[in-house]
């Protein structure tokens, strides 16, 4: 189950100011369910939702399954939304150490030659046991064409067809859109096997889609559980959304105070890039036209000795949200030294997660005393299911308030402003 908690953001509000954006969700959640706002062709990571395909999550797992047991690594190559979905739901879930199966590698994601150079350095090098590698790829891209992916693929795409001649439409997959885009014509001329990102589905929203879901199951996570959990978190919205509609509603009016900027941030380092996610879904949807607060990710309690400072007492133009963990893994318990020279008997019986618990109550206390509206986002355990329904609540959420903000959460028209800028510097 997720728990919203906005009582420290909205005690910032009038109550006039808080109902009347709290209307403008309102009217901001009809919008998306009648299908007549901005962006309205691109609704269909609900549709996935309402209308489940199966016969997709049990191709996707036997797929995922033969790579588990034949791959050494497996790359994810691609960038943006294509990537961050899986990345996001892998790491908090992985172990941090040792995880079982393929070493899940991400490429595609930036232009340095020096990554690229060096994972296919590390590619050649043998296995524990003497052996040369088994690599597989999986290359995301919707539009088939986004430089850093598409040059990053044409690298590792070329390493494989030397190290494995026999075997590279097995090794191989593609994610893309059903037609067009160059990646399709190498589907064709390679006979890569593929799967297809819906025309419907934008990059950021589609995590539930076969560009999130492979790789995920890779790494071994139920994808079953993570999309039923999504499932029934869209069944409930559609039934009772006042905590989302609540939730919407004091960001919204909070941007229009003054506040710039969310910080995204959990206690749970494992959630770092849940956060990243959640900066792209929000940020590339809200940041149009001189509207949205800019989405800043932090881990705490790390940068709360870089960040914390600003975030208490500089400018007061910052929003925060917390994600927690109520049950969280990670049973050390301190233990009483006998001689207490560092001074710590005083924490004796706790467990880490007691005393993480312990620093997030401090730091929201502190922070909402130094004037910073905090929102809750809790989830009481951390497992596929609930960041299923994590992921559509913040799916639903960012539309809702998008629309609040009179913005179509689903383009993102200044991202093609530097590749043209680019494309011209690289004679394209
Ligand atoms: O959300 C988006 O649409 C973007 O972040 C894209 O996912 C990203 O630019 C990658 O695009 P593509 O999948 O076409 O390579």
């Amino acid at each position: 189950m997720i728990k919203l908690d906005v009582s420290r953001a909205k005690k910032f509000l009038t109550d006039e100011e808080f109902d009347q954006a709290r209307d403008k969700a309102s009217e901001a959640l009809m919008t998306v369910k009648e299908r007549n706002g901005k962006g309205a062709e691109w609704l269909g990571w609900r549709d996935l939702l309402s209308d489940p395909n199966d016969a997709i999550l049990e191709q996707l797992h036997s797929m995922a399954t033969k790579i588990r047991e034949n791959a050494d690594v497996f790359i994810v190559c691609g960038i943006g939304g294509s990537y961050l979905g899986a990345r996001a739901v892998i790491d908090a879930l992985a172990s941090f150490f040792g995880n079982k199966g393929p070493e899940i590698i991400y490429a595609g994601h930036h232009m340095s030659g020096q990554y690229l150079e060096e994972l296919l350095a590390y590619l050649e090098e043998l296995t524990k046991d003497g052996e040369p590698k088994s690599v597989y790829c999986n290359v995301i891209s919707k539009s088939g064409t986004t430089l850093e992916t598409a040059l990053s693929f044409r690298f590792i795409r070329s390493w494989m067809q030397d190290q494995y001649p026999d075997t590279l439409q097995d090794r191989i997959i593609c994610t893309t859109s059903s037609v067009g885009g160059a990646l399709n014509k190498l589907v064709d001329q390679y006979r890569f096997q593929k799967f297809v990102i819906p025309d419907d589905v934008g990059g950021r929203f589609s995590v539930l889609t076969p560009v999130g879901l492979l790789p995920i199951a890779v790494a071994g996570i139920d994808i079953r559980s993570l999309f039923y959990g999504a499932v029934s978190k869209y069944e409930e919205l559609e039934e009772e959304a006042g905590s989302l509609l609540d939730y919407a509603a004091v960001k919204y009016a909070l941007f229009k105070k003054g506040k710039a900027v969310d910080v995204i941030t959990s206690f749970e380092p494992q959630l770092a890039s849940l956060g990243g996610w959640l900066q792209q879904l929000l940020g590339e949807s809200e940041g149009k036209g001189g509207e949205g607060m800019f989405p800043a990710v932090t881990t705490y309690s790390t940068d709360l000795h870089s960040l914390g400072q600003f975030i208490q007492d500089g400018a007061r133009i910052v929003m925060e949200t917390f994600i927690t963990v109520g049950d969280s893994k990670g049973g050390l318990t301190v233990k009483e030294a006998e001689e207490n020279n560092d001074g710590l008997n005083y924490l004796a019986g706790m467990t880490f997660h007691e005393i993480n618990k312990r620093a997030f109550e401090g730091t929201i206390q502190a922070h909402v005393k130094g004037g910073v509206p905090s929102v809750v986002v809790n989830l009481d355990k951390l497992n596929a299911q609930h960041l299923g329904e994590f992921i559509y609540l913040y799916e639903l959420f960012t539309a809702v308030y998008c629309y609040s903000l009179n913005v179509n959460p689903f383009n993102q028209p200044g991202v093609e402003d530097y590749k043209s800028e680019m494309y011209q510097l690289l004679g394209k």
